[in-house]
């Protein structure tokens, strides 16, 4: 096979060299172009570029394929957990007892939160959107770790666990203390004893009078939500983080960025616009059946939770989280709930009716992990916050890449400038 391309261009011939992933995904090296012709490739919205080269996930969305480092999701799903795939992400191998063990002491000891850290997120308004707080804290941590936010990557990376632990850690005491300020309640320290999850749920609903304990199922529920999220290669939340990264920046103002990036509705939303769609079936007294005329007339609203950019056959986490979501439910005693009626009335339409199955729209993640929060008694508004916490060893293993990079160069990307051409000043006295 050649291992060059051809461009044809202004009367001649230019060579690129052509390279291949480890899967077999091709790719044209245009490294040189602007410096040989003068020309910049323009690609709106990036779906044609490859950013960098990575060793981290790789996904087949016409096949649905996801692999952590290799690993096939749905091995991960059922032998791992999300601390121990978190290290995976994170650092390339699975990890021995000894390592599991040692991040899991250093999970333990960085749950709680400073003092300060505290007041800064009981300072927030109590309605703030639990996004923006989260953006916030994860960034004041640099603040209060100096030797792990320094004036260059090498610093930072020899105390990489470190850091890694601090972020995995505490951005999961950061959201439930923020669910608590909202809700007027008392912060609950993190219990040593207990998992990443069940740990999570506690220090989001015990109570002083009342410990919280969820069904084996719940917990499994919400560490294989978190499993499933834990990297997705380069989409927007991924791709700002490496950004940020590749100026040098530090972990948590890396992450921080990653954050902003996924509160956006058409990143981090879905799983809540589920929410939302069901309700407003609900609110309107249907039982699914006109919601779903009318989306496939292609004049009303889309199913939300169904269809996905990237797995054009389906989506390996769907069907993965489905069984799961299925047995919380019947743990948690739940059967006649009207919005979950709606949701399997839409859910047996789109696997059956031949308008989604020609267009291959079946559930995606978003579908069902909308449903498992709701029925643990997640906040609709921290629905992107769970996927954050999710999200962030991906995060972590994306900014490590960068700031180990020999060759690192800061991102730059070039534009075709399409405004004004070149005017003279005019003076404010003599604009009309
Ligand atoms: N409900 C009803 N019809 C749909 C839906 C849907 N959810 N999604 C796509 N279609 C239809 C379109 O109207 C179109 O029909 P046509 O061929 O008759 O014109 C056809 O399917 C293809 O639509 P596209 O927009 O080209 O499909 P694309 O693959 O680009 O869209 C997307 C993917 C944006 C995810 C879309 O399926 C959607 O809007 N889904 C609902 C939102 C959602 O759940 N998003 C979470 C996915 S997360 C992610 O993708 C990053």
């Amino acid at each position: 096979m050649a291992n060059t391309a051809t461009l044809h261009l202004d009367g001649k011939d230019i060579q690129f060299p052509v390279f291949t992933g480890s899967e077999g995904e091709k790719a044209i090296d245009i490294g040189k172009l602007r410096a040989d012709t003068g020309y910049i490739t323009y690609d709106d919205g990036f779906g044609n570029t490859g950013s960098c080269q990575s060793k981290i996930t790789f996904i087949d969305g016409e096949t649905g394929i996801l692999r952590y480092r290799g690993y096939p999701i749905e091995q991960l799903a059922e032998h791992s957990n999300f601390i121990e795939t978190s290290l995976l992400v994170m650092t390339g191998e699975l990890p021995t007892c000894d390592e599991r063990n040692n991040f899991s002491e250093l999970l333990t000891q960085n749950a709680p939160l400073r003092q300060g850290l505290l007041r800064f997120i009981e300072s927030f308004p109590r309605d703030a959107h639990p996004m923006a707080i989260l953006s916030a804290t994860m960034n004041a941590l640099g603040a209060y770790y100096p030797h792990l936010s320094g004036i260059n990557h090498q610093s930072d990376l020899g105390h990489f666990d470190e850091a890694a632990a601090i972020a995995i850690s505490k951005v999961r005491t950061i959201a439930a203390h923020t669910y608590r300020v909202s809700k007027g309640l008392p912060f609950n320290y993190p219990k040593p004893k207990l998992g990443y999850c069940e740990n999570f749920l506690h220090l989001m609903f015990s109570e002083p009078y009342a410990e919280f304990a969820p069904t084996p199922e719940v917990a499994s529920a919400l560490n294989l939500f978190l499993l499933l999220h834990a990297d997705h290669e380069q989409n927007c939340s991924t791709s700002t983080v490496r950004m940020v990264a590749s100026a040098g920046a530090n972990l948590f103002a890396s992450v921080s960025a990653g954050v902003n990036a996924l509160w956006g509705p058409l990143h981090g939303g879905a799983n809540m616009a589920v929410i939302e769609m069901l309700k407003n079936i609900h609110a309107d007294g249907d039982d699914g059946t006109r919601f779903i005329a009318a989306a496939k007339t292609g004049k009303g609203d889309r199913l939300m939770g169904f269809g996905h950019r990237v797995y054009k056959n389906y989506d390996p986490r769907a069907k993965i989280i489905k069984a799961s979501f299925y047995k919380a439910l019947a743990s948690l005693g739940i059967k006649d709930d009207p919005l979950l009626n709606i949701a399997m009335k839409l859910e047996e339409c789109a696997l059956n009716d031949e308008y989604f199955v020609q267009r291959k729209l079946y559930p995606n993640v978003d579908f069902y992990s909308g449903l498992i929060m709701r029925a643990i008694g997640i906040p609709e508004n921290m629905f992107t916050v769970m996927f954050a916490i999710g999200r962030m060893p991906g995060w972590i293993a994306q900014w490590r890449e960068v700031a180990s990079n020999p060759k690192l160069k800061i991102y730059r990307p070039r534009q075709v400038y399409v405004g004004e051409p070149l005017r003279e000043y005019v003076l404010s006295s003599l604009r009309k």
